[in-house]
């Protein structure tokens, strides 16, 4: 049988938070429309934070009321504190996503939060989202490397990561917000979130910073995880952290894993159509490699 590999779609949220142009609250469902014709089934549609601190997503909450659906596909919510899980709710996100930070000095400037605040909230904010009968994910955000305080202490990861198990999270992402691991430090974060949650689905977020996303997203798949973070175009980045640039790209991990003989469910012909037409709302070149080679074969 050939194994599936599930994608997380992150543009409309992680992709669109940081992007220079201002998109419509039209054009983000005409966006999130197309990812879902190239076959999307889970996707971050949005977050649920101040608009102060994020104004691309200040419309989240018209973007959750505009999706279709009578399509498959769940509509994850970002939240990072109770009044974000509130209104994520009642939004009638399909799933929540929380946002755990493993560094000090970017949990305070992204969400006033060091590690523990952050646990703490998750702890508070969880049976809110339990009890609304919500699937509970989270994100240990820089979980590879803080672009101020630099390494992260793989303890720090592990002790997040059991909190969260404790707190009723079922899948757990780790993060590498600012695009700094590499495969071997993928594989023995892994083994220690592992060791540390054992309940947890594991899901992994890469950003392409520095060159190593695709080969990080090869090396989690050796290692057991079936869920992988992306975006169309690889747009995307994090307000809070310099020089982060985009996840890596939906339609590059598609042609990677495809093949390589995993299935996952998406039209590469559409994702790259989607890109082409990303890049001209957007204004700007995106950084997929897929959109400028095409497939192969042909
Ligand atoms: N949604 C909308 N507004 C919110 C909010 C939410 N989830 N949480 C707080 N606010 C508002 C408060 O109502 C308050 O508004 P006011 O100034 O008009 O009274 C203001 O924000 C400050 O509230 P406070 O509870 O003190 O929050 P804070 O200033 O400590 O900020 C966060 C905490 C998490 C809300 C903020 O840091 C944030 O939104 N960060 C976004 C980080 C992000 O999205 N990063 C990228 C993805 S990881
Ligand atoms: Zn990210």
């Amino acid at each position: 049988m050939t194994r599936r590999i599930d994608i997380v779609e992150v543009g409309p949220r992680d992709g669109l938070q940081n992007d220079p142009a201002n998109l419509t609250t039209e054009q983000k469902l005409e966006f999130i429309a197309r990812l879902e014709e190239a076959g999307v089934r889970r996707m971050e549609s949005g977050s649920f934070v101040s608009p102060k601190a994020v104004p691309k997503m200040a419309d989240s909450a018209a973007v959750f009321a505009g999706v279709d659906r009578s399509r498959p596909t769940r509509h994850i919510a970002l939240a990072l504190n109770e009044k974000g899980v509130r209104r994520a709710i009642d939004a009638k996100a399909d799933e929540i996503n929380f946002v755990l930070v493993a560094s000090e000095t970017f949990g305070m400037r992204n969400q006033g939060m060091t590690p523990q605040d952050s646990a703490d909230m998750l702890a508070q904010c969880a049976p809110l989202v339990l009890e609304a009968g919500i699937p509970l994910s989270a994100t240990i955000s820089v979980a590879f490397g803080d672009p101020y305080d630099g390494e992260v202490d793989i303890k720090v990861v592990g002790n997040l990561a059991a909190q969260a198990q404790r707190a009723g999270v079922g899948e757990l992402a780790l993060g590498d917000t600012i695009g700094v691991a590499d495969p071997w430090d993928v594989r023995k974060r892994i083994d220690r979130v592992r060791m540390e949650a054992p309940d947890v689905f594991l899901r992994m977020h890469f950003h392409d910073t520095r060159g190593a996303a695709l080969a990080n997203v090869a090396t989690a798949v050796e290692c057991g995880v079936d869920v992988i973070d992306a975006s169309c175009g690889g747009i995307g980045g994090c307000p809070f952290a310099p020089a982060a640039t985009g996840n890596v790209a939906t339609e590059d991990v598609v042609y990677m894993l495809e093949r390589g003989g995993f299935e996952t469910g998406l039209d590469l012909g559409k994702l790259i159509e989607t890109a082409h037409w990303l890049e001209k709302v957007l204004d700007h070149p995106i950084a997929s490699s897929l959109s400028k080679a095409g497939r192969f074969p042909a």
